[in-house]
């Protein structure tokens, strides 16, 4: 079996790679502090901001693919901590691309749909990058490295993600389900527009782009769709009776970084390559089925 490298691995994203890959892969995991997603997993603690154990892993490990999936990964979070999220978004991914170019093995990193202002939707590969956030430049300065070093690698942008994410991760539909069901006021803007994609979906759209694709590719779901709207359908979907969404403009609620109004991600060209998205309603429908099975505990 060949050996894929996944890092991030106890993180949302991580848990759905690994869930997917570990049966046409031998996975290898970089954690950090959570434990490795999954028991077929072998999993690796390791900082990876540490350049030299990261060169030394890697030799150790020989892997035959990397899909780098470790970031500080909220916005909030990078404008808080400039230096150390500039080392882990930007600095680490330049030097994993560079190590997998000497190695000649395929890399997909994970960029963001916050590479763009949010004024000129639906975005496409070749529009050019104009973060607001000091994440969004982070994560433009990253695919520039990547792509400079090895023009070969799968940058992929992904748009705001949900879904399960395994014992250790979650989306932000988690804090967002409690606070519903609670009956707390959740306020939501009616002005922030983004493409929503299952957490499932992008783990099989990465892997795509593992055998398929080099250079940028943007991998989103099927719908336009506000925060608010998003919220209702959750609501409506999950049949989360007594929740109470308010509508908001995000010049209501101040944040620490800067968010575009519209990210929306024109996902044509990896559609060619044979990236299926599942609806939204529908894949909230599949993940309460699955909560609701007897074998799972409900996670979100
Ligand atoms: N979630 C979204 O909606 C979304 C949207 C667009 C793009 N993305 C991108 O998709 C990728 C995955 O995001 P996610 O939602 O899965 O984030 P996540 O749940 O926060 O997972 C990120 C993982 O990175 C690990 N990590 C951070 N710093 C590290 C370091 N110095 N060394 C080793 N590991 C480190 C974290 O480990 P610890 O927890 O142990 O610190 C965490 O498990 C990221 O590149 C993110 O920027 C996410």
């Amino acid at each position: 079996m060949r050996r894929l490298l996944i890092t991030g691995a106890g993180g949302f994203l991580g848990w759905n790679l690994c869930s997917l890959l570990a049966a046409e892969w031998e996975v290898v995991g970089i954690v950090r502090s959570r434990a490795a997603a999954l028991e077929s997993v072998r999993g690796i603690v390791l900082d990876l901001t540490d350049s030299v154990r990261l060169r030394q892993v890697f030799h150790e490990v020989r892997p035959d693919g990397v899909i780098h999936a470790a970031a500080m990964a909220k916005p909030d979070d990078c404008e808080l901590h400039p230096r150390e999220s500039a080392r882990i978004n930007v600095d680490t991914p330049i030097l994993l691309a560079g190590l997998c170019a000497q190695a000649r093995i395929p890399l997909v990193f994970t960029s963001s749909d916050l590479v763009f202002d949010g004024r000129n939707p639906p975005y496409r590969e070749e529009d050019p990058v104009s973060p607001v956030s000091l994440y969004g430049e982070q994560k433009a300065r990253a695919e520039a490295g990547i792509l400079e070093r090895y023009p070969d690698a799968a940058v992929c942008r992904m748009a705001l993600m949900f879904g399960d994410g395994g014992p250790h991760g979650e989306s932000f539909l988690g804090p967002m389900l409690r606070a519903m069901r609670r009956g707390d006021e959740l306020k939501l803007f009616v002005d922030e527009v983004r493409t929503p994609l299952w957490g499932r979906d992008a783990a099989m759209g990465l892997a795509l782009a593992l055998h398929r694709a080099s250079g940028i590719l943007h991998l989103g779901g099927t719908e336009r769709i506000s925060r608010y709207h998003f919220g209702l359908m959750i609501r409506d979907a999950l049949d989360i009776r007594g929740s109470r969404l308010t509508p908001s403009h995000q010049r209501d609620v101040s944040t620490r970084a800067p968010r575009p109004p519209d990210v929306s991600l024109d996902i044509s060209r990896a559609r060619r390559l044979g990236f299926r998205p599942t609806p939204l309603m529908e894949a909230l429908q599949r993940l309460k089925g699955a909560w609701q099975s007897p074998r799972s505990g409900e996670r979100a």
